[in-house]
């Protein structure tokens, strides 16, 4: 049976804290692949969807990702991590031709933005003039999912912790992560320990957000 989210929207938003400490509690299978794939609805340029999440669960690896992630308990506390990743490898031919052929299949695609996405997506990411290297790119396209999957995540009463603290190279080798796909951060999900960590407030919009030009007062 599928999983029913307990929380709606706002409240998933506002409530979603990182969570410092997890009980030991499993997630549902149904929960945690219902929140896999509402999590990889998020969008992405031409769709190239390059994202790839290493899904953890057996003890033993959760200690081994804990040793290259400066000994933070969440890792070994809760009971999936995601090792979440994005292949650079998205504007290969093949890979660009799957993605033709998913949109061909779903009914969404026709041949001429088929024939527009074999030549600009090359294109894209030679000059990529949006990003200074491909591993923005991923880390871009990566984070938006993982937005995703941390608010479905808490819709479902499930926590998570996003966590940039880990070291790369020691999380590649010890997970056989090829040389391609850049880690873009862990998110350990599951049961939170009372009490959440405190909501630590965020700035008034009229100080990150500017009218029409960078510098003008933002006023609604
Ligand atoms: C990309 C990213 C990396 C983070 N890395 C860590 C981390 O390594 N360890 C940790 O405990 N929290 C980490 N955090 C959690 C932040 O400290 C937390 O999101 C922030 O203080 C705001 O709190 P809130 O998410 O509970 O609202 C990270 C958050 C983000 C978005």
């Amino acid at each position: 049976m599928e999983a029913q989210p307990i929380a709606g929207l706002k409240e998933a938003i506002e409530e979603r804290r990182a969570a410092r400490s997890f009980r030991f509690d499993p997630i549902p299978e149904e929960v945690l692949s219902e929140i896999l794939r509402l999590g990889v609805r998020a969008p992405s340029g031409y769709n190239l969807q390059p994202w790839r999440f290493i899904v953890v669960k057996e003890e033993a690896n959760k200690e081994k990702l804990r040793a290259c992630a400066f000994d933070q308990r969440q890792i070994s506390e809760a009971p999936v991590v995601l090792i979440c990743c994005g292949d650079r490898l998205v504007s290969e031919t093949d890979y660009i031709e799957s993605v033709i052929k998913l949109g061909t299949e779903a009914g969404a695609m026709n041949e001429a933005f088929a024939n527009y996405m074999r030549a600009q997506i090359p294109v894209l990411f030679q000059y990529h003039p949006s990003f200074e290297s491909v591993e923005a790119w991923t880390n871009r396209h990566t984070m938006l999912a993982v937005a995703h999957i941390m608010i479905v995540a808490k819709s479902f009463g499930v926590d998570s912790c996003p966590m940039e603290g880990f070291v790369t190279a020691q999380v590649k080798e010890a997970f056989n992560i090829p040389e391609h796909l850049d880690i873009c951060c862990l998110l350990p999900l599951g049961y939170a320990n009372e009490p959440l960590k405190l909501y630590g407030g965020r700035f008034n919009l009229e100080q990150v957000c500017y009218s029409e030009s960078y510098g003008e007062t933002f006023k609604i």
